[in-house]
This record gives structure tokens, C-alpha cells and sequence, in this order.
């Protein structure tokens, strides 16, 4: 099948949109409003979109709490969920009234951030502490208004939870990072989801070398 995006008359039950561009990462992201008080919530257009340096973006809907919270205080925390925090994450979610801290409604603990203002989550496997760079506002296109705004911060500081480093590297299957679908549906990273696959090379005139793990040299690119 094929629909117009802009009209977005796709004919099925529910928009399939949100379960195409999956899994997406999910951004749980920790503002704090000028006069002190904690916010979090779970975003899921998000994603780590450079590594030198780290930058991420998230795309609110609408002028939400932490978006209002970001202009103010031009600072936020993007904690990463995993499955052990998923309900935590969920009830984070919750549309409460500005002002109303999720920390406690969701049972997790605020903890210091190294260099920015916003509390981090305590429990969270990691949490980028970041600085606004920019927030774009998305023109609207077809049928639709424009209300999604993206919004790019610099990664200034990294937490990472000790348990999930293992000689070096990540342990991701320890972790075991959720990412959304589309519906009601989450995935997990587990052992059993998890695959290898090593880079192509490149000779000289172009010409792919060698594909084989058996060859590959150990690095991560
Ligand atoms: C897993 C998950 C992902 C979500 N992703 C987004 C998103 O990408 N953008 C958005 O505007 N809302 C998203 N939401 C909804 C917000 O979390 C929700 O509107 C929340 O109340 C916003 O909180 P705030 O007003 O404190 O910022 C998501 C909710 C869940 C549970």
C-alpha cells in the first residue's frame, strides 16, 4: 500500500506511523522549572544524533512541561529507561497539572547532576546531563497545524551505573535498554535480540576486503 502523508488518509484502524519508525529509543528526560521544581517524562521521538560531540534531540508535542522548563532554565537530564524502570517510565507519563513533581509520583529518586541544574534519575542504568543548544519549531504541512517542536541539547556530562560496564564495555544485555513501538507496545533488548555484525572494509581502489568476523581487527567503528 501507499497513502499521502500529508493527507494521512492511510485507511487502517490506527495511524501506523508510530509502528513504522521503530523501535525508538526512549528519551526520559529531567527538567527543572526557574523556581525549583523537578519534572520528568518519557520521550520517544528521540534519539543520540552526534558522538563528537554528543548531542540529542527529542520532538515535544506541544508546549509540554519540559519544554517550558528547557526555555527557562536552558538546561535537562536524559535518563535512559530499561526494563526493570518500565512502569516507573510509564507513570512518569502521566498529564499532570505544571508544577507537579513525576519524581515522586513514579517512586524514583532525584539525585544531584554533576554540572547542570536539573536532578537525574538515581536509578536509571544512564543519564546524559545536557545543555540546550536549540529548539526548532516544525512547520506544519497538509491537514496538519504545526505543534511538534525539536529540541537539541549538547551532552556535557555521562552517568553510567557500574553494574551494566563489564570488561570496558556496555553490557547491554544486562541492561536491557526498553525502546517504544507503536500502540501500546514496548520491545527490550535481551540476550536472545542481540547480534554481531562487523563492518565491510574498504581497499584501496574501492574494493570491499573483507567481511568475515574471523578477520576483523577488534576495533568498534
Ligand atoms: C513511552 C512514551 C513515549 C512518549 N513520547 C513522547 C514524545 O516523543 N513526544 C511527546 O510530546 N510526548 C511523548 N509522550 C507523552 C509524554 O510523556 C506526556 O505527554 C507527558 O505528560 C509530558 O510530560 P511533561 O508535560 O511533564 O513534559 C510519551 C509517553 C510515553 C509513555
Amino acid at each position: 500500500m501507499f497513502y499521502d502523508a500529508l493527507e494521512n488518509q492511510h485507511g487502517l484502524k490506527h495511524d501506523p506511523w508510530k509502528s513504522l519508525a521503530v523501535p525508538r529509543p526512549i528519551g526520559w528526560i529531567s527538567t527543572v522549572s526557574s523556581d525549583g521544581v523537578a519534572n520528568l517524562a518519557p520521550y520517544s521521538f528521540f534519539n543520540a544524533i552526534a558522538d563528537r560531540p554528543h548531542y540529542v534531540c527529542f520532538g515535544s508535542g506541544g508546549m509540554k512541561d519540559t519544554l517550558r522548563n528547557i526555555e527557562q532554565t536552558k538546561e535537562f537530564v536524559c535518563n535512559i529507561a530499561n526494563y526493570e524502570l518500565r512502569d516507573h517510565m510509564n507513570m512518569s507519563s502521566a498529564a499532570v497539572p505544571y508544577g507537579v513533581d513525576e519524581f515522586p509520583l513514579s517512586g524514583l529518586t532525584a539525585a544531584k547532576s554533576n554540572l547542570v541544574k536539573p536532578p537525574r534519575v538515581k536509578e536509571a542504568p544512564a543519564s546524559f546531563e545536557c545543555r540546550h543548544f536549540q529548539t526548532i519549531a516544525l512547520p506544519g504541512a497538509g491537514k496538519y497545524k504545526s505543534s511538534y517542536h525539536l529540541v537539541i541539547g549538547l551532552v556535557v556530562g555521562i552517568h553510567i551505573d557500574d553494574r551494566y560496564i563489564k570488561d570496558g564495555l556496555i553490557d547491554t544485555a544486562t541492561m536491557k535498554p526498553i525502546a517504544r513501538l507503536g500502540y501500546m507496545d514496548y520491545a527490550v533488548v535481551t540476550p536472545e535480540t542481540m547480534f554481531e555484525i562487523t563492518r565491510p572494509d574498504v581497499g584501496p581502489d574501492g574494493q570491499i576486503i573483507s567481511t568475515k568476523p574471523e578477520k576483523w581487527d577488534g576495533q568498534y567503528r
